[in-house]
């Protein structure tokens, strides 16, 4: 399916973190189709070479920054004016047709089935449900689209001074004209609909196909702090990531990437990233309701750290995805 492709967008090192993960667990649930990872100028030449280990086309765009700082502080999210640059994803002519994912997504199994799809096919938006999240979307590339869409950047905005907002005005019959183009939620869901109605999350989470960490806060936006041995994330944020998924998201991460940065000199200093250990230690700090107590480890936390640091995690016992994996089903069930 070389005409179609996965694509991601991110204009930092930090974003890219979160791309790696995605096209990592893309490609663990082998998808048939091509990832492709719009960057800006921004990313680091180090971080590129990372991105090309793993992304099949990485592509090189101008920053679309709305500057509209009115919308982005309603949206209290004054970061996020970069996120018109999004709309970069409609001049990838080379593809018939493709599925946009943010970079703060993780897909949980195999979703190509969303290639059946047609434009333009989304979840609902948690927190407004006649919108739908631009964080997961079926498109078809089209330079005509793409030009229409710079022009409504250009001349009206958007109303939340980011992508989504834009994008609801343009596909504005999402909401009315076609079930088939609302994608199931379990196609996007976000930590923050986990905790407005846990009863749901409980009776579908186990068939969740991506994950959205959408907010302020991304799992690699997470410290540790070694004193206190918990996650350090605002306790009254809303969109505190979910723990359970925050350890998933970690396993790829230290097991598929952490590697590769440190093979390209982008991962110096180990104290700066958690080991999944020191998540799952957190979890039952952060945990919801009956979360499992983590296995207590064979070895101390502290040992454990260091055995990793020196790249010797227990990636096949204690920190192996399995044992992961087995505590997210327990607490799922
Ligand atoms: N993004 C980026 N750099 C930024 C902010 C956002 O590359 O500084 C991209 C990235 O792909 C991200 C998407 O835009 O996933 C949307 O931003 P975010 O996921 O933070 O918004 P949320 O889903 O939390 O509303
Ligand atoms: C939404 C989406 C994100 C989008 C942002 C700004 O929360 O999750 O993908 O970039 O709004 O419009
Ligand atoms: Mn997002």
């Amino acid at each position: 399916m070389a005409d179609q492709a996965f694509v991601t967008l991110t204009t930092n090192d930090s974003y890219a973190k979160g791309a790696l993960v995605l096209g990592s667990s893309l490609k663990q649930h082998r998808t048939t189709r091509r990832l492709a990872v719009l960057t800006t100028p921004q990313v680091s030449d180090s971080m590129r070479k990372v991105l090309e280990t793993v992304f099949d086309e990485v592509i090189l765009v101008d920053v679309l920054d709305s500057g509209d700082s009115a919308h982005l502080t309603l949206l209290e999210r004054p970061e996020l004016g970069v996120t018109l640059t999004k709309l970069h994803c409609w001049s990838l002519t080379q593809y018939s047709k493709c599925v946009f994912m943010d970079a703060d997504t993780l897909v949980l199994a195999n979703i190509d089935d969303l290639f059946e799809r047609e434009e333009l096919s989304a979840a609902p938006d948690p927190g407004w449900p006649d919108c739908f999240n631009s964080g997961v979307f079926v498109y078809r590339p089209s330079v005509e689209t793409y030009g229409q869409l710079l022009r409504v950047a250009a001349e009206q905005g958007s109303f939340d001074g980011g992508d989504q907002g834009l994008l609801n005005m343009f596909f504005s019959s999402w909401a009315t004209t076609d079930i088939r183009k609302h994608l199931p939620f379990i196609y996007n869901l976000s930590s923050i609909s986990i905790y407005s109605y846990l009863p749901a999350f409980k009776a579908f989470g186990a068939n969740a196909k991506v994950v959205h960490f959408l907010g302020r806060i991304k799992p690699w936006s997470y410290t540790y702090n070694p004193e206190t041995k918990s996650v350090q994330s605002e306790p009254q944020d809303p969109t505190m990531v979910h723990p359970e998924f925050l350890s998933l998201w970690w396993d790829i991460f230290t097991t598929s990437v952490f590697p590769l940065l440190q093979q390209f000199g982008l991962a110096t200093d180990p104290h700066s990233h958690l080991t999944v250990e020191d998540v799952s230690g957190a979890m039952s700090h952060l945990a919801l309701g009956e979360t499992p107590a983590p296995a207590q480890p064979s070895v101390s936390s502290e040992e454990r750290k260091e055995r990793w640091e020196q790249g010797q995690a227990d990636y096949m016992g204690a920190d192996s995805f399995d044992n992961i994996k087995r505590k997210l089903d327990t607490y799922l069930q």
